[in-house]
């Protein structure tokens, strides 16, 4: 097998996936376009569901690409050898055009070509649907990869608990797939029957790709419809591949962190490796460093607040803080290494260039608010983690105080408690956060199990009005204003925008009356796709996250409103019934936040 490293396999992976016709897209925010329900880009899918449910996309109906991904459901697991929250997805996509029967010849090709990772057939184990009573035994795939090459007797069948993938959320489309995986453990794999493949000891068998047959939506009935069309949807975890490929024992120890770890040997004196508690530390800012310079960085980026992406951002920025003190890390360092981590990506992800400054300035905000409380946080901690019996539970009221004074998010309070074998009451913290807050992050917990928004009238009709109001903000209050955030429910839209105080009464007025205006006049909303540059030439807002020369979908209200947008949107204004602003909050210093509504006439 080859030596990779993350430049050369990106390259390899979309280079070969051009010479089968497929165009190269931009990974897209990592936060979700118009999507309630989950905070943070989870699979390269994600942003394609509208496609992948009918929609025509701009570039064709063979995609590639390397999709920035967050998943956030194991942080406190982050440490170890194989966790991550941030990651890279290679990923291909057939929109309603080719099917099994070429999918899983480039899968073999690009697995087992020299020119390719060339790993020998014999270390390739896949696996194939069984079979149940939504969706017949996938003999084709199978078939298709012993016609491959693939032996015989490294062919699995596993139920949907094994081999199915998606929906995403609860809804959506999905499908039977088949993954592949490398025999690390001759011994252990052979001879293994089917229903022993999950039972086969830990690293017998390491997946690197999985290729996702999508052609059933789940409907909200829980029954599988055939879709209109069959996709395919594939993914390899980059970070996870080149571990594999290069016989790494974790990803922390490929070419991505390699300046990172330097920065953080330099500046404690600890090497990396030399045993698991400074190991352990290393990880997790590694880790958290990395995410947290990319959800900065992000187009629509993210800065640390109280709820949900914000949240999220500032746990693991206080985490890293955290582990960061217990190897010496001394302070201002997060950003020394979060500029190593720019200086890895910058080819590829220019986004992170362009904000450095503002990564720089918030990680420090961050840094140095949390370091002010944390050595007293921890005495406190102490304190009462002291006053408690072996196996003791700290209650609600002090978890709370700790939190509010202190600033531990109650996650790292629970971590903390779980070092010294103690419990954190967190429904009682819940109560004590008060019923309103408690509200706020059980919602920010439902939307780590996932989701995708469905595309309801309501949901649509709102993002039509968060359109005209974006327009109107700039009419009314600041043509600088641009957006910095959007979540739409089909009860409401949430705005976010740079603004560096409140809307007066009358400016509220003035933005309803001018969005009401406008829906009254009852104006076309128009789609058309053109060239990334036209649009950025005809004056269309947007985030310019798109590739030059790559085509995108603008939307065009009269000549009010010009956006860059996937859609889906109303056909008319006159749909969307009255506008009404029904809160303001505040994000941060310079981001305000608006929420809004659309009445029934
Ligand atoms: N969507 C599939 C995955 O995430 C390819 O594994």
């Amino acid at each position: 097998m080859k030596t990779l490293t993350s430049e050369s396999l990106r390259k390899m992976y979309l280079d070969f996936f051009k010479s089968k016709g497929h165009a190269v897209i931009a990974s897209a925010s990592l936060i979700p376009e118009n999507d309630p329900t989950v905070l943070f880009t989870t699979a390269g899918m994600h942003p394609l569901v509208p496609y992948l449910l009918g929609e025509k996309h701009p570039a064709g109906k063979r995609l590639c690409d390397v999709q920035k991904c967050v998943r956030t459901g194991d942080i406190d697991e982050v440490g170890d050898s194989s966790h991550c929250t941030f990651f890279e997805m290679l990923g291909n996509w057939s929109l309603g055009d080719y099917f099994k029967n070429e999918m899983i010849p480039w899968s073999f090709e690009f697995l087992t070509s020299p020119e390719y990772l060339g790993i020998p057939v014999e270390d390739i184990a896949v696996t194939c649907f069984a079979g149940d009573d939504d969706c017949p035994r996938d003999e084709e795939s199978a078939n298709k990869w012993i016609e491959c090459g693939i032996l015989p007797e490294n062919v699995y069948f596993l139920p949907k608990s094994g081999n199915w993938w998606g929906p995403a959320g609860t809804t959506g489309p999905c499908g039977p797939d088949t993954e592949m995986h490398i025999i690390r453990n001759h011994a252990a794999a052979d001879k293994l029957a089917s229903d022993q493949f999950d039972d086969a000891p830990k690293g017998t068998f390491l997946e690197i790709w999985n290729d996702v047959f999508m052609q059933y939506n789940k409907n909200e009935q829980g029954k599988y419809e055939p879709l209109a069309q069959k996709n395919v949807d594939t993914g390899m975890g980059l970070e996870r591949t080149l571990c594999i490929l290069n016989g790494k024992d974790s990803v922390y120890e490929t070419d991505i962190f390699e300046k990172a770890i330097a920065k953080i040997e330099e500046l404690t004196g600890h090497t990396y490796g030399e045993n698991g508690q400074t190991t352990k530390a290393f990880r997790v800012v590694l880790d958290h460093m990395r995410t947290a310079t990319f959800m900065l960085g992000d187009p629509k980026g993210v800065v640390p607040s109280n709820t949900d992406q914000g949240y999220i951002l500032r746990r693991i920025i206080r985490r890293a803080v955290r582990f960061g003190r217990n190897i010496g890390l001394p302070q201002g360092a997060l950003n020394e290494i979060s500029k190593t981590i720019i200086g890895k990506y910058a080819d590829v992800y220019p986004e992170l260039v362009a904000n450095a400054a503002k990564i720089a300035e918030e990680l420090d905000k961050e840094e140095t608010k949390f370091s002010k409380t944390l050595a007293q946080g921890i005495k406190e901690f102490e304190k009462v983690a002291a006053s408690l019996p072996a196996g003791g539970v700290i209650d609600g009221v002090t978890a709370f105080h700790l939190y509010d004074t202190y600033g531990f998010p109650v996650e790292i309070t629970v971590e903390m408690a779980a070092e010294k074998g103690l419990k954190v009451d967190v429904d009682g913290y819940n109560a004590a956060f008060g019923e309103h807050q408690a509200k706020s992050r059980a919602g920010s917990e439902q939307k780590f199990a996932c989701g995708l928004a469905d595309h309801k009238e309501e949901t649509t009709y709102l993002h039509t009005a968060t359109h005209l109001l974006h327009a109107a903000l700039k009419k009314v209050c600041s043509e600088d204003i641009s957006q910095k955030g959007s979540n739409i429910t089909e009860e409401r839209l949430r705005f976010d925008f740079n603004f560096s105080r409140k809307l007066t009464p009358e400016e509220v007025k003035a933005v309803e009356d001018t969005v009401n205006g406008v829906i009254r006049q009852d104006l076309p909303v128009v789609m058309r796709e053109i060239p990334l540059e036209q649009a950025r030439e005809e004056g269309f807002t947007g985030l310019f996250e798109s590739k030059y020369g790559e085509v995108v979908k603008t939307y065009t209200i009269g000549d009010f409103s010009k956006e860059i947008c996937g859609g889906p949107h109303a056909e008319r204004t006159g749909l969307l019934g009255e506008f009404k602003i029904t809160k303001q909050e505040n994000v941060s210093a310079g981001v305000k936040r608006i929420k809004a509504v659309l009445l029934k006439k």
